[in-house]
């Protein structure tokens, strides 16, 4: 299914999205793009998702060098290898992780790649490992988010930050379990270890939310009420299996969800949207004994208030999820193999597709509440 992809030649051009500047239009342009070094691959991208982290980026909520490529969703077909790399070659169909884990941190080594300590050490964030970048105009050097970059016709990253899939993969599809996906599944199964049966909150029914809906279904569980505050979510919300829907613009969540599980309150809580006062929502919502899990990433000067008897009075616990705690290499694998059995959706994630040039308005789509994922398609 997949063809060898040939390597155009040097300097190579890359057409990227880049943010110069916060809050201004996304520039699609052509930029030049080393050849990958020692450890590394050039990756001819298929297809990118549009993660609400990439407007994140925009806004500065998460704070990056610039000027930057966005992206950080995505899967393509290895082009190119650098010297040492023996883990992929041309012609093999990828999936991109949004973290680069070293493999030898103490956090890779006791199972948790998700938290490597040289991905979330190493500086600048947004270079490659080595501290200088690929892509260059001019003098002028482009950072990568996530250190992949995955908005670009071509992106290099380390061997590291690719999973090989098999042949007759569909990479449009794989690509949103390099974020959305492995994120909002992994809340569920992997952060959590939610019990089958247990009561479930999830605040937020964005392209992460569904997804933490889809695991609360896999697990088992038995109430899954969903808020969001535009009706379009909460019908989506119900198509992934939500049991229970809530309008937050028009009644009030931590209400409606105890009135919903006769006033005791859920096992678990999921927020979804990076907001300090939907976090709060969540624990509010939690029953004695119960876990609110923060997935949403909120600015990093924003704060939250939470009255701290409740925590040992009731044993309620809140913790934070990072990629769904996941160990890529196998969970993301475990993830397609669920497609592909039909225990979990990935077509019915894309609600429209873009080319990179449109990039501008699949934001604007986002904010408008139209997607659940836009999906940015190569070629
Ligand atoms: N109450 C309930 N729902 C809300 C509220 C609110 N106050 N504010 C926003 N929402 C809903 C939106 O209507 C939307 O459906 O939250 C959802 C967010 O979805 P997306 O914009 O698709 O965002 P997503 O890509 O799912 O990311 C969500 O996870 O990875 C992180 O950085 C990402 O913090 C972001 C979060
Ligand atoms: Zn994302
Ligand atoms: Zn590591």
């Amino acid at each position: 299914m997949h063809r060898l992809v040939s390597v155009p030649d040097k300097p190579m051009k890359t057409r990227a999205a880049i943010v110069y500047e916060l809050n201004q239009p996304v520039v699609v342009e052509d930029i030049e793009v080393d050849p990958p070094k020692q450890g590394e691959v050039l990756v001819k991208m298929v297809a990118s998702g549009v993660c609400h982290s990439d407007l994140s980026v925009i806004t500065g909520t998460i704070l990056n060098p610039r000027p930057i490529v966005l992206g950080h969703e995505g899967a393509g077909i290895i082009a190119e290898v650098g010297a040492g790399v023996t883990s992929v070659k041309p012609g093999d169909p990828v999936m991109l992780t949004f973290v680069t884990p070293c493999g030898r941190c103490s956090y890779c080594t006791v199972g948790q790649p998700n938290l490597c300590a040289t991905h979330w050490g190493a500086q600048p964030r947004g270079a490659l490992f080595d501290g200088t970048c690929r892509y260059h105009k001019a003098e002028q050097s482009f950072y990568q988010m996530a250190r992949v970059g995955t908005m670009s016709e071509y992106a290099v990253v380390s061997e590291n930050a690719v999973i090989p899939v098999s042949q007759d993969t569909p990479l449009d599809k794989a690509a949103l379990i390099g974020c959305g996906v492995t994120t909002g599944v992994g809340a569920v199964m992997r952060t959590a270890e939610v019990e089958a049966g247990s009561n479930v909150a999830i605040i937020g029914a964005g392209g992460v939310g569904l997804n933490v809906v889809q695991g609360a279904v896999l697990v088992g569980a038995a109430k899954i009420i969903v808020v969001d505050i535009v009706p379009r979510k909460l019908a989506f919300a119900r198509q992934f299996g939500a049991t229970h829907t809530v309008d937050a613009s028009k009644e009030d969540a931590v209400e409606k969800v105890r009135e919903l599980t006769d006033q005791e309150g859920v096992h678990y809580a999921f927020e979804v949207i990076g907001n300090p006062r939907t976090i709060e929502q969540a624990f509010h919502m939690l029953r004695m004994g119960g876990t609110a899990v923060i997935v949403g990433i909120a600015p990093s000067d924003a704060n939250i208030s939470i009255p701290a008897a409740l925590f040992p009075y009731g044993e309620r616990r809140l913790v934070g999820s990072m990629y769904g705690s996941a160990r890529m290499r196998v969970d993301m694998l475990r993830l397609l193999d669920l497609y592909r059995t039909g225990k979990l959706k990935l077509d019915e994630l894309i609600t429209k597709t873009y080319t990179l040039d449109q990039v501008n308005e699949a934001f604007a789509d986002m904010e408008a509440g139209m997607n659940i994922r836009g999906v940015i398609l190569y070629e």
